[in-house]
């Protein structure tokens, strides 16, 4: 056992903001307000019902997770966010058409008295979207320093001790980085400049982290992974995590490619498709938002399968995904899988994957974890990129001298060593000689 890290006490209320109160944000707020009164079950969320191994296997000590860390309880979460609609949050989840009218009645005046603030939105990043709740400013700095007032009024309305931010908003077309996200000081240039390489997912990021706000990108597009925003992190002591939450097809993927990696298995072809109708669907149905997607579900295949590693099992892999917007199927989303694989002398099988999902019940507990999680990498001094959380991502942020890590299971193992070393408790390495000795 090493000592344990000084995490200062979750007391207080923990202010939640949400960029963009669509399907997965309302969904978050509506099942987080049913499940403190006891309405609902916090299916999905390893920090409301994982447990945690502690010592040997013989000690039998297995807490809670939220018993054994120091997060935020349910009832101390107070949610408010951003959109370029004016709807509440009881109408937004309506629209988004996810829970039940009758669920959503139970917790109706809660979520109606949660209205969106005006958002920092232009178009030119998000085709497909336009709104009337838009803020006006003389450029992005202006912008941002707005964003910062909300901020900080949002925290003083509501008496709360600390905020997370976390991006739910729609995802914005591919960028790369440029020489404007190098540095704070050529980032604040280009937010005076209101440059084009600074997307409005950007503004809000620079506002979250330069008030030192923990920040989750639940997208793919490029808004905390450059220099810029790494430094603001490293300055004003904030956790960042993303990019993209690992959901539907791609969580599966990252279960089962692991296996067959694990067996030693050969891969030809992986070939994924998916109808969804929900709002998301339409925005990637714009090709610029879905090639942001894209790239960031294709990688993980790539670092599970190594193929400079493996060159005879998966060089020569053919991986293509595709994302068709179908409105009849709202957010229930199917996604078909075909996996061509390769076994013994070369002998050809074939793995067929139907998942019936429904996109945003696969993210709320996520949006959740990702809440507490950083709450507590906050409170616990960590600040920069958690890759610990990586577990919940599908482009998972890294330092730059190492690739990212895919395998779910090498990630869940990850955020647990370091839930224990947080705690001073011995890390598990599964070696387990001395039960044998
Ligand atoms: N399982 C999932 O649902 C899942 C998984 C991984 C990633 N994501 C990503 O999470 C994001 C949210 O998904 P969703 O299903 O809730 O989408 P959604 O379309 O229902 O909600 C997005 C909301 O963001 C708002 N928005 C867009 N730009 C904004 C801005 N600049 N400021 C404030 N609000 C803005 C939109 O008006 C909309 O209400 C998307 O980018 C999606 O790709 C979702």
């Amino acid at each position: 056992m090493t000592s344990p890290v000084q995490i200062a006490p979750a007391s207080g209320k923990l202010g939640v903001l949400l960029v963009g109160l669509g399907a997965v944000s309302t969904t978050t707020i509506a099942g987080v307000l049913a499940i403190r009164r006891g309405l609902a079950r916090p299916i999905g969320s390893l920090t409301q019902m994982g447990t945690i191994r502690l010592g040997k296997r013989t000690e039998n000590r297995t807490p809670k997770i939220n018993e054994f860390v120091p997060l935020a309880s349910l009832n101390d979460i107070v949610f408010g966010g951003w959109d370029i609609f004016e709807e509440d949050c009881y109408a937004a989840a309506k629209t988004a058409g996810v829970l039940e009218p009758a669920q959503l009645d139970q917790v109706r005046p809660e979520l109606e008295a949660i209205k969106p603030m005006p958002a920092v939105f232009d178009q030119r990043y998000v085709k497909r979207l336009d709104g009337p709740n838009v803020k006006k400013g003389k450029n992005k700095r202006d912008l941002a320093e707005q964003v910062i007032a909300d901020i900080r009024a949002f925290k003083a309305k509501h008496g709360c001790d600390r905020l997370v931010m976390i991006w739910c908003g729609s995802t914005e077309v591919y960028m790369k980085e440029t020489a404007v996200h190098a540095t704070i000081d050529s980032f604040e240039k280009g937010l005076d400049q209101s440059d084009d390489a600074i997307p409005s997912s950007m503004v809000y990021a620079y506002a979250a982290l330069r008030e030192g706000l923990p920040f989750a990108n639940a997208a793919p597009n490029l808004t905390a992974d450059i220099p810029a925003m790494l430094q603001l992190a490293a300055k004003h002591k904030s956790p960042i995590a993303g990019n993209d939450m690992k959901t539907g097809q791609t969580l599966i993927k990252t279960i089962i490619a692991p296996g067959l990696k694990a067996r030693l298995l050969g891969v030809k072809g992986w070939y994924s498709t998916n109808i969804l109708g929900n709002r998301d669907g339409e925005v990637l149905d714009d090709p610029e938002s879905f090639k942001t997607k894209e790239e960031s579900k294709k990688s993980a295949l790539d670092y599970i399968f190594q193929p400079h590693l493996y060159p005879e099992l998966y060089e020569d892999l053919c991986h293509v995904v595709r994302i068709n917007y179908y409105p009849p199927r709202g957010d229930n989303k199917e996604g078909w899988d075909n996996i061509d694989l390769i076994g013994w002398l070369g002998y050809p099988m074939q793995l067929k994957i139907n998942f019936l999902c429904r996109d945003s019940i696969l993210a709320a507990p996520i949006v959740l974890d990702s809440v507490m999680f950083l709450d507590l990498a906050k409170r616990a001094g960590m600040s920069g990129i958690q890759e610990w959380l990586s577990f919940y991502f599908k482009s998972p942020m890294h330092a730059p001298e190492v690739y990212p890590e895919h395998d779910l299971f090498i990630q869940l193992m990850k955020l647990k060593n370091t839930l224990r070393y947080l705690q001073g408790e011995d890390l598990i390495t599964h070696l387990g000689r001395e039960y044998y000795d």
